[in-house]
């Protein structure tokens, strides 16, 4: 069984970040956007924009040994960039890595968790304790506003 380790991004970190979140996004979310939206999507985390919301944001990196294998962020009151490694999903690293980030929310101060969810995920918040606020629509495709107040 190898070891599971969270930690906050550095900059040292933005390429294989960057490479993480676009592979996720093309294999995972296909089903649910078109090729147009999928490349766009992609194109929000090139290396780039991903240093910028490291220098930024809060964001937590998740290890299964030596492989980078899941990330979330807190931005305000945001969750954002929430992404498990398609071979590593359904195995509870989302649930931990959301756990994770509200519980750094909560030491904030912050009373209500907002996100935007992809199509993809909706089931998954939803899961989590997250209730529908409403569909919205961006350039990139329709993503679902979703809140949970955390106690
Ligand atoms: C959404 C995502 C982060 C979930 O990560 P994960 O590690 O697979 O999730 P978990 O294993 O912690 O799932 C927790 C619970 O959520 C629900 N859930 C998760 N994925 C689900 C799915 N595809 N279908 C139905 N329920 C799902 C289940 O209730 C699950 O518990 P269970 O496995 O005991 O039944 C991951 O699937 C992902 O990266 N998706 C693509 C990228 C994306 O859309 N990210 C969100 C951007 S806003």
């Amino acid at each position: 069984m190898q070891s599971l380790k969270i930690r906050q991004a550095t900059l040292a970190d933005v390429v294989p970040l960057s490479g993480l979140i676009q592979h996720t996004i093309r294999v995972s979310n296909s089903e649910d956007y078109d090729q147009k939206s999928i490349d766009m999507l992609c194109a929000i985390f090139e290396p780039e924009p991903v240093a910028e919301r490291i220098e930024n944001e809060l964001i937590l990196l998740c290890f299964m040994g030596s492989e980078l294998v899941g990330t979330v962020g807190l931005r305000d009151d945001f969750l954002r960039s929430m992404f498990v490694e398609p071979t590593f999903q359904r195995r509870g690293l989302g649930k931990m890595l959301v756990a994770r980030i509200e519980e750094e929310a909560r030491q904030k101060a912050i009373s209500e968790m907002m996100l935007h969810s992809s199509m993809t995920a909706r089931v998954f918040y939803e899961a989590l304790g997250y209730e529908f606020v409403e569909l919205q629509s961006y350039p990139e495709g329709p993503f679902v506003l979703m809140k949970k107040p955390l106690r």
